[in-house]
């Protein structure tokens, strides 16, 4: 037997013996989290109020079918031709794939779940309820190994969306120029995705892991040594990005449904 109850452990009957509040970060984490898993997927299958004159969505960037609203599509671009493939259900279903996976995979948002949903354990110093430790070495945690391939998808939708926060600086008449609270919305989001993927473990292994001599390498050390300072705050960057990016679209349902007017400084 191993975890708490081996018999190499003291016997102590208490779960802990903190005395502060030490549940209230894993229960706001878990309020936080459902949430946002609930909105996520009332949103992934609502499957309109999505785009609103060059504003679109983050939960449905890129849209990439025949079936998206006018004017909302990448490029233009649509690979599949309804004729050929018509999916029939929102597109978001097939985009926050990637997003969603790269936060699930994250190596902050894991003991941040695994505290909060699975007590696992639920704090520093308290007893967890399972008996067994069996880590993450086979399935279905086994797959969280994916993280390094959701980072770099992660990296081609922060360009997609990057792009979307360029285009929400034209104006209703499609020229160049305008300012909106839609264009201050959609960049604030790019830009705070960008900061969670740069501070990710991953990116920082990426740039400096499995070298022997910084020396032989100034440029990837100069680069780690800044990526690095970004990764102590990445657990900070992970819920002002998930928050960002959730008021983004919030922000342009309420704009494309007609309940909010996107207010603009000029056009
Ligand atoms: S560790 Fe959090 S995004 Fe990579």
């Amino acid at each position: 037997m191993s975890g708490v109850f081996s018999p190499t452990r003291a016997k102590i009957k208490e779960r802990t013996l903190r005395t502060d509040k030490w549940w209230l970060e894993p229960a706001i984490t878990f309020g936080v989290l459902f949430s946002f898993v609930i909105y996520a997927t009332f949103r992934a299958f609502e499957g309109e109020f999505y785009y609103d004159h060059h504003l679109i969505s983050p939960f449905y960037s890129p849209c990439l079918s025949d079936a998206c609203v006018s004017g909302s599509t990448l490029f233009g671009w649509t690979p599949v031709p309804a004729e050929i493939f018509n999916f029939p259900l929102s597109p978001a279903l097939i985009i926050l794939i990637f997003p969603l996976g790269f936060r699930m995979t994250c190596y902050y948002y894991r003991k941040a779940y695994y505290r909060s949903f699975w007590l696992s354990p639920p704090a520093c110093a308290v007893a967890e309820p399972h008996t067994k430790y069996t880590g993450e070495t086979r399935a279905p945690l086994i797959l969280q190994n994916a993280h390094r391939w959701f980072f770099y998808a992660g990296l081609v939708f922060n360009v997609i969306l990057t792009y979307d926060a360029v285009l929400s600086f034209k104006g209703k008449d499609g020229a160049w120029g305008a300012f909106s609270v839609g264009s201050i919305v959609l960049t604030m989001s790019a830009a705070m995705l960008w900061m969670y993927s740069l501070s990710c473990h991953t990116c920082r292994h990426t740039v400096g892991g499995r070298l022997k001599h910084f020396s032989q390498h100034p440029f990837r050390y100069k680069l780690w040594t800044k990526i690095s300072v970004l990764n102590t705050k990445h657990q900070q960057f992970a819920w002002v990005s998930l928050f960002a990016v959730a008021f983004a679209d919030i922000y342009v349902r309420q704009v494309a449904s007609g309940a909010w007017t996107n207010y603009y400084f000029f056009s």
